[in-house]
């Protein structure tokens, strides 16, 4: 069964990472509570992640909580009306409070800037789990699915897989849709990946933020790589022989008052069989979830063969806990 085989295989990159002394970044750091370098599964017994989340959330909650619960810590779900911040108690004294008796803070917020704040107060690490301007979680959840898609073998540990990841090879990478937190972390982590042709199409209005395009044309044109960003007005430009068409809700959280006005500004926008017919023939569908059927119709998202949105959606559970194993196991101070 497709999802037994996929959890087998990660868990067997976990076991084997233990395992195999040449591959030593993959080791924790001398020992100490929380021993990833054992053969114990719980690396991170005794240790509590607190999750701040003053927004709603499935994937990533759940994720988060069963990836630190997998490896033996206690998750604690801290939501904005559970804990004093709903009745005002600012960040930066919440960050104090909550860093003085935790291991890790994965925090979901509004504004950049609030995890900003909380990171500077924390004495612990302080993971972004969404804020208005990125969603770094998600775009390693969305390199794996590249990954898995486009070279399979680079992942399956160790028996054919070389570290570092080999990088992918050309492709065509299309966004359609806002201008937003997902997109903006897909500009600054795709060209890192390979020479990725990477296509923004955004309505009149809707635009990327200028910092973010620069790092990420900087990043996708230095040293020796070649790749490229572009933006366009016209979803059809973006699609021309594109791999992947990835997108995302038109009405992110805390943008519902201008839902009627961002449903006529990004008419035209749907991803859908016609619009894509300049597209590679094969072309896989992205999205990072929750989808409204706006933005993308029934024909695309449930057609097994197109979409990968599933796939996508259970990688945030391997990547997550990837980012623990680096935070907690490997880089022990
Ligand atoms: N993709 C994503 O972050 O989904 P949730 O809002 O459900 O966590
Ligand atoms: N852009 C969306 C992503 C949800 C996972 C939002 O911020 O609401």
């Amino acid at each position: 069964e497709m999802r037994t085989a996929r959890e087998q295989q990660h868990h067997s990159y976990i076991s084997n990472r233990r395992d195999d002394d040449t591959q030593t970044r993959y080791r924790s750091g001398g020992g100490g509570g929380g021993d990833g370098g054992g053969d114990g599964t719980t690396p991170l017994a005794g240790k509590t992640l607190a999750m701040i989340f003053t927004k709603r959330s499935t994937r990533t909650r759940v994720s988060a909580e069963t990836g630190w619960a997998h490896y033996g810590g206690h998750p604690m779900f801290l939501g904005k009306d559970d804990i004093q911040i709903g009745g005002g108690e600012p960040l930066r004294d919440t960050a104090i409070v909550v860093s003085s008796m935790v291991d890790a803070i994965l925090a979901r917020v509004g504004e950049h800037e609030e995890i900003e704040t909380l990171a500077k107060n924390s004495t612990v690490p302080v993971i972004n789990a969404l804020t208005a301007r990125f969603h770094p979680l998600q775009a390693l959840a969305d390199i794996m699915t590249l990954y898995e898609t486009v070279i399979p073998d680079a992942l399956n540990y160790p028996a054919s897989a070389k570290l570092p990841l080999p990088l992918l090879p050309p492709l065509k990478v299309a966004w359609v849709g806002d201008a937003n937190n997902i997109i903006h972390s897909l500009l600054v982590s795709l060209p890192r990946i390979g020479p990725i042709s990477l296509t923004v199409a955004t309505p009149q209005g809707y635009n990327c933020d200028p910092e973010v395009v620069s790092d990420a044309v900087g990043e996708a044109t230095g040293g020796d790589k070649r790749g490229e960003v572009k933006f366009t007005r016209d979803p059809a430009v973006a699609v021309r022989d594109a791999d992947f068409i990835i997108t995302d809700t038109w009405v992110s959280m805390g943008q519902e008052a201008e839902k009627a006005k961002r449903l006529r500004d990004f008419a035209g926008y749907q991803v859908t069989e016609k619009m894509a017919s300049g597209a590679k023939p094969d072309w896989k569908f992205m999205h990072c979830l929750p989808r409204k059927a706006e933005e993308v119709d029934d024909e695309v998202f449930y057609n097994p063969n197109r979409s990968i949105v599933f796939q996508e959606a259970e990688n945030r559970k391997y990547t997550v806990m990837a980012v623990y194993e680096m935070l907690m196991l490997w880089a022990k101070n």
